[in-house]
């Protein structure tokens, strides 16, 4: 069944499970995160200091179709939202799934900055994606 250690657990597949209910980040409107919850550092297996100011597509995991985050970034820009099941790479080896709302905010100056809320996706979902990003690029 694989080790459960500090609300983790890590199956043969290299898969992360959590218990967290949310994982929150935040970017500036590059993408560049300014914000990582305790919850989100611990899942992907990286310190605060290690996230911040980093490119979001640090915890990118290879088999994410290019065209997920195309479709993030289009709908966050235009509509200012975006939900979607993604999967994420752990800083040493192995991967979790998330079912991530990606909001846009801007402040009173204009300033424009990104929000990931991130819950866990059941079984069904992750399959449904797993079955549709093996057919996209
Ligand atoms: C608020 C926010 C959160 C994001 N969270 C993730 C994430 O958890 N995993 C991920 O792979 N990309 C995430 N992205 C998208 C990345 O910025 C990036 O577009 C993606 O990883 C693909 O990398 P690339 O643009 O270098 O091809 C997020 C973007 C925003 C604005």
């Amino acid at each position: 069944m694989g080790e459960k250690k500090n609300g983790l657990t890590v199956l043969d597949s290299g898969e992360v499970l959590y218990d967290d209910l949310y994982l929150l980040s935040e970017t500036d409107e590059k993408g560049i995160i300014t914000y990582a919850s305790r919850s989100f550092c611990k899942v992907a297996g990286y310190t605060n200091e290690e996230l911040i100011g980093q490119p979001h597509n640090i915890v990118r995991h290879p088999d994410m179709p290019r065209a997920a985050f195309k479709e993030l970034w289009d709908d966050v820009s235009t509509k200012g939202y975006w939900t979607g099941i993604v999967k994420n790479a752990v800083k040493n080896g192995g991967y979790y799934w998330v079912y991530a709302t990606v909001l846009k905010s801007v402040d009173k100056s204009g300033k424009i900055s990104y929000v990931s809320i991130r819950t866990k996706p059941s079984r069904e979902e992750i399959q449904k994606a797993q079955e549709l990003y093996a057919t996209l690029k």
